[in-house]
């Protein structure tokens, strides 16, 4: 099982920026690359989809909880998401991921590797999850 505590954080943020490369944006032109590490220690990556319908456009992120989901990982130790500027992951991203955990580590890189460290519980406070269908 692997932890927060035990994982390499280069070789993650390596994963995205690499992931990023496999982006299709043809429309925004803006790259994102993502890699999810399970706790069972399998890496899935996702890039950003674009659509010529907008509003079908997917996230890197969320490409990456669909394939982890998918192939039947469910817990989450750290996502490191790669973009030119370091820019940081939407509302609907943190969101999904915190479906699956509010305790996530995110490493939010931009292409040199520079990052910043943060988690699924600060980027998205008093977030709503399953807990909250619980209480009628
Ligand atoms: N994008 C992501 O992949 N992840 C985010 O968290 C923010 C935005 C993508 C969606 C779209 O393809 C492009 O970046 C511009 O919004």
């Amino acid at each position: 099982m692997m932890t927060s505590d035990d994982f390499n954080h280069e070789e993650l943020i390596r994963q995205a920026i690499s992931a990023r490369e496999r982006a299709y944006a043809p429309y925004s032109g803006y790259k994102v690359g993502a890699a999810l590490l399970g706790k069972s220690g399998r890496v899935y990556t996702g890039c950003n989809v674009e659509n010529a319908v907008y509003p079908l456009c997917t996230c890197a992120e969320r490409t990456a909880v669909v394939k982890a989901v998918s192939e039947g990982e469910r817990e989450f130790v750290a996502l490191a998401v790669a973009t030119e500027n370091g820019g940081s992951p939407c509302g609907s991203c943190r969101q999904t991921l915190r479906e699956f955990g509010a305790d996530i580590v995110v490493l939010i890189a931009d292409v040199t590797g520079e990052c910043r460290e943060t988690t699924i519980a600060e980027l998205l406070p008093g977030s709503f999850s399953a807990m909250d269908l619980d209480s009628e």
